[in-house]
């Protein structure tokens, strides 16, 4: 069998991350997080950039360290392309193409969503081909459907705000700190979801989640008027309501999505895969339709060089590798067969 050692970096956003997979499997996996953003209320690019840049040789070095080999065993460097922050990208691209050229061995580019598709792949039990997986990030929100490890076709998504932008969002609004959605999950358990916030209609498979923002802010300041410290007293059922909405509003398209194309192979991922109540709903309708139902481990959910490193490992076997002329791509996409 071909030998694959490959180091991995993601620099997409706010976590810098690196990790080193050998022959298909994680040897490590180390990330370092920015809390610079918190008091912001989201990532300004600038400081994101600035701490990627301290952070990402550290980073590096403990990855490779951690996995017992030598910079000189490395076979190929596999970095994120986009989406992201171009420059957030910048740094992850900038060091894995000197990193490339001083060793002399390929660069892999990544697709940072279709390697959240493929964090699966890092631990079992795995999905089988075709499977369904609801991708719930940050920046993004979509239903793919996934034919084979870099065969996926994206068959809904959000028309404007993503899932993991609502659950920030409205934090912004009750006043949390960036990013609001693990806290928003912890504070929603603690509570009851008795607001009641309408669910957009959107045709097809597609999301929408800028009408939620709207109707919590309006909500919120009809009940100030009343109430003055509204937000202090209510916050724990004000949490769970708007958990409530947003996760049934991915739940009933990712139900619609199922019966539509009869795939019963259906994953999550993205960091808003780590909700509690997200995964609870999905191992209930899984129940309700027989569905084999696959959720990643917490490191594997949100942003991580482990799930770079796993998408690398298949264009590898594959042959697929860029040169030194690649450039960031913040929007990129995916279509079939890339
Ligand atoms: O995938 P990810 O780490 O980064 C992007 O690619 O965007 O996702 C980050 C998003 C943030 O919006 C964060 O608030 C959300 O995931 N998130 C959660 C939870 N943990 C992280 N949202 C809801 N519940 C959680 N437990
Ligand atoms: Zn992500």
């Amino acid at each position: 069998m071909l030998r694959s050692i490959i180091l991995a970096i993601e620099s997409s956003c706010d976590d810098t991350s690196a990790a080193i997979i050998i022959n298909g499997v994680i040897k490590s996996n180390i990330a370092a997080n920015q809390d610079v953003h918190a008091e912001y209320g989201g990532v300004v690019p600038e400081l994101a950039s600035r701490q990627h840049q301290q952070h990402i040789i550290p980073v590096v070095e403990t990855a490779i360290r951690k996995a017992g080999i030598h910079k000189s065993d490395i076979d190929a460097v596999a970095v994120t392309r986009g989406p992201g922050l171009l420059g957030s990208l910048i740094v992850g691209l900038s060091f894995a193409k000197a990193f490339a050229s001083a060793r002399n061995i390929p660069i892999i580019e990544v697709n940072h969503m279709q390697a959240h598709v493929l964090a699966h792949f890092a631990e079992v039990p795995q999905p089988s081909f075709p499977f369904l997986c609801l991708t719930v990030s940050g920046g993004h929100t979509q239903i793919v459907r996934v034919d084979g490890p870099l065969d996926m076709t994206i068959i809904g998504q959000s028309i404007d705000d993503a899932a993991g932008e609502a659950y920030d969002k409205t934090g912004k609004i009750l006043g949390l700190p960036y990013p609001s959605g693990p806290i928003i999950d912890d504070y929603a358990r603690k509570g009851k979801p008795r607001f009641e916030f309408p669910e957009p209609k959107i045709d097809g498979l597609d999301f929408s989640f800028s009408g939620l923002k709207t109707s919590i802010l309006y909500f919120l300041r009809d009940e100030l008027k009343k109430d003055k410290d509204f937000i202090k007293n209510n916050m724990y059922d004000i949490c769970s309501s708007v958990q409530h909405r947003i996760i049934s509003i991915l739940m009933n398209k990712l139900e619609k999505a199922a019966l539509e194309t009869g795939i019963k192979e259906i994953a999550i991922a993205g960091g808003v895969s780590a909700n509690s109540e997200l995964r609870n709903q999905l191992k209930a309708y899984a129940q309700k339709h027989g569905w084999n139902h696959y959720i990643p481990s917490f490191q594997y959910c949100t942003d991580n060089a482990g799930m770079i490193a796993i998408a690398a490992h298949f264009k590898f076997l594959k042959g697929i590798f860029s040169d030194q002329s690649i450039t960031p791509s913040p929007r990129m996409s995916f279509t079939p067969h890339q």
